[in-house]
């Protein structure tokens, strides 16, 4: 054979050729590690969630088939944010060639391969996920969650004994009964309060949730079930004052097995001082709370809509939700000044196991004037599988998970620090708003108590108020609610007023 036919016989079967380097078998070692290794054993492993590690070939191809479904179904690795304009970091989605990849191993066998060309493991720190922190703290005494009850709100305290002011970047929750403890929210007392109040009860904690001051300057975020901790963004972190106290608020829904509880929090300090300073943006506020949250049985999508303007210039860096079983869909839009619209984020099959916090890769900018429109919708139908009530009963909005709540929150700094105080009062405003309109709602409750009170300013008796009547705190309102002009204000003419208000 001269080196012609050589050539015009690779030319000829190249392409079976390449065909073949394609078919070539699915490997353990050089295919599906790489997959493996990347999305699966951060939770996979040893102290982590998830129910089996999955570090060596063992391992995993005892579960291959499992591993194949829940890859296909999508339900691993679990993620459920989605957003067409932003992209979150750290996303844990598989690419539809990693999902066949895996079924294709599965398939032909499931083999190992050659051992050589195992890749290393991603260095993982056994007990965190953010990987050693610079100071480990922990409950001093284990709470008692009993088998059954009523879900337990209860705060606890841990002595943190700093020598000094800290710049805290993160915080990393790891609770000791994780199937009891729903969620923990973080904050710092140096006042001595929360540790007088544990020392008054017998046993460890207290109860109340007290927060010592509502507008959350003593806050250092929160864990909730499924929570993922991150690192906040460069250039901002908590302030944590020396002779801090930890304090955790945390709830507990009851497993019917009793368990102990011992958390213990990780904290990563930063030696540079933040330049600028956070907030989030609740909507609707207070998890919902003043959104006559009332769901009746059987109701596929029930709907709350809230809408806030962005006073100043605000950078986006991270955005959460919340809701519990019967919670369906949450979104968050943005209505950019200039009439586009941008996906903050949808979840479309909201999972009360997977309560993260998603940060986008990039911060995103929202300038002044953009209207931010949520949406949380609940299905209390028994088409939910999550449904803890069969067959479905009314809930309404409470603190027991069995009740309901719904937010999304959108974690943001200030363009500019310096304004940041406009922003909190436009976010106390709005919360104002809303309890507003609930007691303008409620039946003999203050929209009726208004109305009262505005017809009793009535001298004359003739059924209306008139300008010379009016009293001062409905005056500078008059020619708004005088809607047909005549100059005096009917008991219609009010009533409508205030379901205005209350809408
Ligand atoms: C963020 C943490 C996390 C990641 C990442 C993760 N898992 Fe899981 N996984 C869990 C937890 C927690 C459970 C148990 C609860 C559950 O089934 O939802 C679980 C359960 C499973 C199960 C059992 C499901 C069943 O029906 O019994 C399989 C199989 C699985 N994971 C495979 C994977 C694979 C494959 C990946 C990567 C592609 C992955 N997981 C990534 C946390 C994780």
């Amino acid at each position: 054979m001269n080196k012609d036919t050589l050539i015009l016989g690779a030319l000829i079967f190249g392409s079976s050729g390449l065909g073949a380097v394609e078919k070539k078998p699915v490997t353990f070692t050089e295919h599906i590690a790489p997959i493996i290794f990347n999305n699966c054993t951060t939770c996979h492993r040893k102290g982590e969630g998830g129910p089996f590690a999955f570090t060596t070939y063992a391992e995993v191809a005892k579960r291959a088939r499992l591993i194949a479904r829940v890859t296909e179904s999508r339900y691993m690795p679990p993620w459920h944010a989605h957003s067409a304009d932003y992209k979150f970091k750290d996303e844990r989605r598989l690419t539809e060639k990693q999902i066949d990849l895996i079924a294709q191993w599965v398939k032909t066998g499931a083999s190992e391969g050659d051992p050589k060309k195992l890749p290393a493991l991603p260095k993982f720190t056994l007990g965190w996920q953010l990987g050693k922190p610079d100071l480990v703290v922990k409950m001093d005494e284990a709470y008692t969650v009993p088998a059954e009850g009523r879900d337990i709100y209860r705060s606890f305290v841990v002595p943190l004994n700093l020598p000094e002011n800290k710049w805290l970047k993160a915080m990393e929750f790891r609770p000791g009964a994780p199937s009891v403890v729903h969620h923990s929210l973080f904050r710092y007392d140096t006042t001595g309060r929360a540790r007088r109040l544990d020392e008054r009860s017998e046993t460890p904690g207290f109860t109340g949730m007290g927060r010592q001051d509502g507008r959350g300057a003593t806050s250092l975020g929160g864990w909730a079930v499924g929570g993922t901790a991150r690192f906040l963004p460069e250039g901002l972190a908590y302030r944590l004052p020396k002779d801090s106290d930890l304090v955790m608020d945390m709830h507990f829904h009851l497993s019917g097995k009793a368990e102990k509880e011992v958390s213990t929090v990780g904290l990563y300090f930063t030696d540079k001082a933040p330049e600028n300073t956070f907030t989030d943006i609740q909507m609707p506020p207070s998890f919902g709370a003043l959104s006559r949250v009332d769901i009746p049985a059987g109701k596929k999508d029930y709907t709350v809509n809230d809408t806030f303007t962005l006073p100043i210039d605000v950078e986006a860096f991270g955005v959460s939700a919340h809701a519990h079983y019967l919670g369906k869909e949450l979104k968050m839009t943005a209505n950019l000044p200039d009439g586009k619209t941008r996906e903050l984020i949808w979840i479309k099959d909201w999972d009360f196991s997977w309560q993260e916090q998603y940060h986008y890769e990039d911060f995103v900018s929202l300038p002044k004037g953009t209207r931010i429109d949520t949406k949380v919708v609940w299905d209390n139908s028994a088409e939910n599988p999550n449904n803890p009530s069969n067959p479905p009963k009314r809930v309404r909005w409470g603190l027991q998970s069995t009740d309901e709540m719904g937010s999304l929150s959108l974690m943001v700094k200030p363009k500019r620090a310096q304004e940041i105080g406009s922003l909190n009062t436009a976010m106390r405003q709005h919360a104002r708003d809303h309890s507003v309109a609930r007691a303008l709602q409620r039946e003999g409750g203050l929209g009726a108590r208004i109305l009262d009170a505005a017809m009793r300013s009535d001298r004359n008796g003739d059924g209306k108020v008139s300008r010379a009547e009016v009293p001062r705190w409905l005056s500078n309102r008059f020619e708004r609610i005088d809607s047909n002009a005549d100059g005096q204000l009917s008991r219609e003419e009010l009533q409508k007023a205030l379901s205005r208000l209350g809408n």
